[in-house]
């Protein structure tokens, strides 16, 4: 049997745990997809550094494109964050035809369209469920479950570092630096957490959601976004006293063809679900016509949950090659609707 060559990008936290599951469930992994997956080539920025895992230095590379144009390599992981490089690289990996799975919600919500583009084109699949809460299912859900039916709303605490720094600054009274450093420590914020909790993360979450849920062009720019760095101490005693909890929401709405997309930190009913949602956690509420109301949760971010949700994408693009319909997803999350937003 020949095995799946995979290209990893990035060896962090993320990569991290993707190793770690290929290596560790490699005889289910097998057993799914006929096909034993070997991560053959690995990216980093400092093939020197100190690793949590073992790996075989001569996998080890600090050039992208010895990966990207690697013609033995049929699957690019991309767990390696940021923009304009990383668009580069993942567009000249389909233009020779490699699948992809990342977990770049900021590539995905910026550049997403132009990406599926050039996938569906190649006949390549492009999956990024990881991009959006950690170890939920959310993205293949919107997506497949949903199909059927109209979303009307789609509302969720989508960043992990956020949500424990309130639920640590609400439950222990701890503060707001404090917390923030050892969600950096536990990996769970981004390499720069400004975009954590000055509310863009989520705000390029929730991007990608309406986007999938609305099938819609939604853009970041229709994104009101408003991150938790001025919630003190005193706000969320005072909402504590009437019953309230403060979380950092987006919310999207769709009335008609008009939606509306926000991020800010929001006081919630006690008495709401979404309330006890704590720590790393995320939760995405999702309202459709005909189902009513649905809630997902599960951890937000994190190197095994991340991992999950890469990993599960890889067994996907590897059933597709051999079924042989690959580029099917980048097809099914077409934006068919234009909508109208605030700003028009
Ligand atoms: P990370 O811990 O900072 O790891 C990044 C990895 O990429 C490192 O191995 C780094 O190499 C490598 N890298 C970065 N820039 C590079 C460059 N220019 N050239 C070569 N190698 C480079 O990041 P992470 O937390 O794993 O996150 C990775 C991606 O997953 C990001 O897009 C993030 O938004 C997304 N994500 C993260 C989480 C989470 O819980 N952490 C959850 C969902 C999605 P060195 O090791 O040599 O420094
Ligand atoms: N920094 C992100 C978070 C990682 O805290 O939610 C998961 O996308």
């Amino acid at each position: 049997m020949k095995p799946v060559k995979v290209g990893l990008l990035g060896l962090g936290t993320v990569g991290t745990g993707v190793v770690r599951i290929v290596e560790g469930h490699q005889e289910d992994l097998l057993n799914q997809v006929g096909s034993p997956i070997s991560i053959s080539q690995i990216l980093v920025k400092d093939r020197t550094k100190g690793r949590n895992i073992a790996v075989e230095a001569s996998k080890l590379t600090e050039d992208p494109w010895e990966i990207v144009r690697n013609p033995d390599i049929d699957v690019i992981v991309e767990v390696m964050g940021g923009i304009a490089q990383t668009k580069e690289y993942i567009l000249e990996a389909l233009e020779r035809g490699k699948h992809i799975v990342t977990a770049n919600k900021d590539l995905m919500a910026l550049h997403g369209p132009e990406i599926l583009e050039k996938a569906r084109e190649k006949g390549c699949d492009v999956l990024y469920e990881a991009s959006v809460a950690g170890g939920i299912p959310i993205i293949r859900t919107l997506i497949e479950g949903f199909s059927s039916d109209r979303i009307t709303k789609i509302m969720g605490i989508v960043n992990g570092t956020t949500n424990y720094i309130l639920t640590k600054m609400s439950q222990e009274g701890a503060a707001y630096g404090d917390v923030l450093k050892e969600a950096q420590e536990l990996g769970y914020a981004e390499s720069d957490p400004t975009s954590d909790v000055e509310g863009l993360d989520a705000a390029r979450k929730m991007t990608i959601l309406s986007t999938l849920g609305f099938r819609a062009n939604v853009s970041l720019d229709h994104v009101t976004t408003k991150g938790i760095s001025n919630v003190t101490q005193e706000d969320i005693q005072y909402a504590k006293q009437l019953g309230y909890v403060v979380k950092l929401l987006g919310i999207a709405e769709r009335q008609d063809d008009f939606i509306s997309v926000s991020v800010q930190p929001t006081m919630i009913k006690k008495s709401h679900p979404i309330a006890s949602v704590n720590g790393v956690f995320n939760a995405v509420y999702v309202h459709g016509e005909a189902v009513g109301e649905t809630m997902f949760y599960g951890p937000g971010a994190g190197e095994m949950p991340t991992a999950t949700s890469v990993v599960a994408d890889l067994v996907a693009v590897v059933k597709n090659m051999k079924l042989g319909v690959n580029g099917r997803q980048a097809q099914l999350s077409y934006n068919v609707v234009k909508l109208k937003t605030d700003e028009q």
